[in-house]
């Protein structure tokens, strides 16, 4: 599904625009290194890679990183990576600078495949450094789309993993339903 939609050019989420929420918690931590999990055409890689951070990005879809590698062709080369690759097999992929401060999800993992959830929330945590933060945004699910997550069932699928320590509300205005934000840390 996504493949074809970067084929016809079809990515309503790509904005271009790093989300305010995200602005926000690079304002609040000092540079490291971050993973950005569906990380489309680069944008938020771009932002964090002009506030100092080292910043890879994964995605499935090889048209999404070739669009990253153009936007950040005048980047330092040793400063980014780019993986083409699942978000749910974050272990099989060598070339992630593993492990990070930060990991950003915005509009990925609430598609993935409901039975892939604990691999993906299992990535995420042995991904990240002992304080790191993972930002994530998701849909809320809708009853026709298999899309989407309660903020009940991320509670559980993070429950031992992460602790929870900021949610926020929003609303989806492509999906055209509820959304929120959440930050977890790593004890
Ligand atoms: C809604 S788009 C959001 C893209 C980007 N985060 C943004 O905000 O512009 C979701 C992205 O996640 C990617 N994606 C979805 N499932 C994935 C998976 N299992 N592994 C890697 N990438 C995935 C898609 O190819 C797509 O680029």
């Amino acid at each position: 599904m996504f493949s074809q939609r970067y084929a016809d050019g079809d990515m309503p989420w790509d904005s271009g625009i790093t989300p305010p929420e995200i602005i926000d918690i690079l304002a609040e931590l000092s540079p490291g290194k971050a993973l950005d999990l569906g990380c489309g055409t680069g944008t938020v890689i771009r932002d964090l890679l002009n506030q100092g951070w080292q910043a890879d990005g994964i995605d499935f879809v090889p048209r999404a990183i070739e669009l990253a590698a153009a936007k950040l062709a005048d980047c330092p080369p040793d400063s980014y990576r780019l993986v083409c690759g699942d978000v749910t097999r974050l272990a099989d992929l060598p070339e992630l600078r593993r492990p990070y401060d930060l990991i950003i999800d915005i509009g990925c993992g609430h598609s993935i495949d409901k039975a892939l959830n604990e691999a993906y929330a299992a990535g995420i945590t042995n991904q990240l450094k002992p304080g790191g933060s993972f930002m994530l945004y998701a849909s809320h699910p809708r009853p026709e789309s298999t899309v989407g997550w309660t903020p009940m069932q991320l509670a559980r699928l993070f429950n031992g993993k992460l602790d929870l320590f900021w949610e926020q509300r929003s609303y989806d205005a492509g999906l055209g339903v509820a959304a929120s934000w959440y930050r977890w840390r790593k004890r």
